[in-house]
């Protein structure tokens, strides 16, 4: 694609009633300005679509800035440096960064924007593994959930980017691990790709007696990426002690009004049972992001983890792979490919 061709991008049309759907989403074409002083401008390669940009679509405060209706869509994104002002950046030079989609952006060095070492494989590995979904593993798992050898830590979306490397976390530092998912096929590729001991298949009516059949000695750590009635059925097995590291909400992001999300109150079982029950950002560990990126690259060395891309091709299909998150269609962390 050349410069002159402007820049094409996904803009939210409107808000979503419930689920996205791709009525949601239009496609926009602007000119493209040339770069100022201390830009630099990057072609986006590879857009990571990411649980988080669902809750985002939605008036309510949030954590951080949402998207309003005509805003270009947020995405953290990997791409070339073609043009630069900036001194730290130099054309050629692969970057990281919250791009949004769209085929070019402008890096003015927001503090999140950083230079790729291609040495650390394909650079789309760092919207994957080693960005964003491998950092929440490590840290949620190690830091908020602290699995002890021999425990059992279960994960919802235990075939997702996040929940299949924490599985793989929690089976290096010992534990047995029970895989939650959506599908006959995720089961068996979790227990025979990702090493999980068991697998569950969510959705049917007999879910907690599976559950408790996978994991007869209850479940120590719960590794809780999707929320909803899940967590309700999955909470009924922790054991004293336990934890719940709550890393996403996938179940209950889209929701217009969070009131809607009820369930059975879980404060009798907390107690009684002393369960630790704690959120995180993968953010309030920035500082360690290297730590984290060091000890999944040794592993990956020394071939005990890794993880499946789930790619589609084109700018266009990016609203296509954001509604795979919320349908379960995805496998692994969901990519879209928007320029060689
Ligand atoms: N706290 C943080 O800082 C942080 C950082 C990164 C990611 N996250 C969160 O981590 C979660 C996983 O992200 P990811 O990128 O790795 O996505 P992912 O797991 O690759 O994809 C989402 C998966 O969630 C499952 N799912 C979707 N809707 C569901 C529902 N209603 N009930 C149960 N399961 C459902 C589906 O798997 P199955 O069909 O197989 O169940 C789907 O494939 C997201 O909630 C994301 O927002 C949080």
């Amino acid at each position: 694609m050349k410069r002159t061709d402007g820049n094409h991008q996904v803009i939210l049309a409107k808000r979503p009633a419930g689920l996205p759907q791709l009525t949601d989403f239009e496609m926009r074409m602007i000119p493209l300005a040339p770069i100022g002083p201390d830009q630099a401008l990057v072609q986006i390669i590879w857009l990571s679509i990411d649980g988080f940009m669902i809750a985002r679509m939605r008036p309510e405060e949030n954590y951080a800035a949402g998207v309003n209706p005509g805003d270009v869509m947020q995405a953290y994104g990997v791409g070339r440096v073609t043009q630069s002002n900036r001194t730290d950046r130099h054309v050629g030079d692969f970057v990281f960064g919250p791009f949004g989609m769209q085929q070019w952006a402008i890096d003015d060095g927001n503090p999140m924007t950083r230079t790729l070492d291609p040495a650390f494989g394909p650079i789309q590995s760092a919207l994957g593994i080693q960005g964003i979904s491998g950092w929440s593993a490590y840290f949620g798992l190690l830091d908020v959930g602290q699995p002890k050898p021999g425990e059992t830590v279960a994960v919802s979306a235990g075939a997702g980017a996040v929940g299949a490397l924490v599985g793989q976390i929690a089976s290096l530092n010992g534990c047995k691990t029970i895989a939650i998912v959506g599908s006959e096929a995720k089961a068996a590729q979790t227990v025979g790709e990702y090493g999980y001991t068991a697998s569950v298949v969510r959705g049917s009516s007999d879910f907690s007696e599976r559950l408790k059949q996978a994991a007869p000695g209850g479940i120590d750590v719960y590794f809780d990426n999707v929320g909803g009635d899940l967590y309700d059925d999955v909470l009924e097995c922790i054991n004293t002690f336990g934890r719940v590291v709550v890393c996403g909400r996938l179940a209950t992001a889209h929701l217009t009004d969070t009131a809607q999300d009820f369930g059975p109150r879980d404060h009798n079982t907390l107690l009684v049972k002393r369960i630790r029950k704690q959120g995180f950002l993968v953010s309030d560990y920035a500082a360690r992001f290297t730590e984290a990126t060091s000890a999944i690259a040794a592993w990956q060395a020394e071939g005990k983890i890794k993880l499946a891309e789930d790619v589609l091709v084109g700018l266009g299909q990016a609203p296509a792979a954001l509604i795979r998150l919320v349908t379960g269609g995805n496998n692994g962390k969901q990519l879209v490919r928007i320029a060689e």
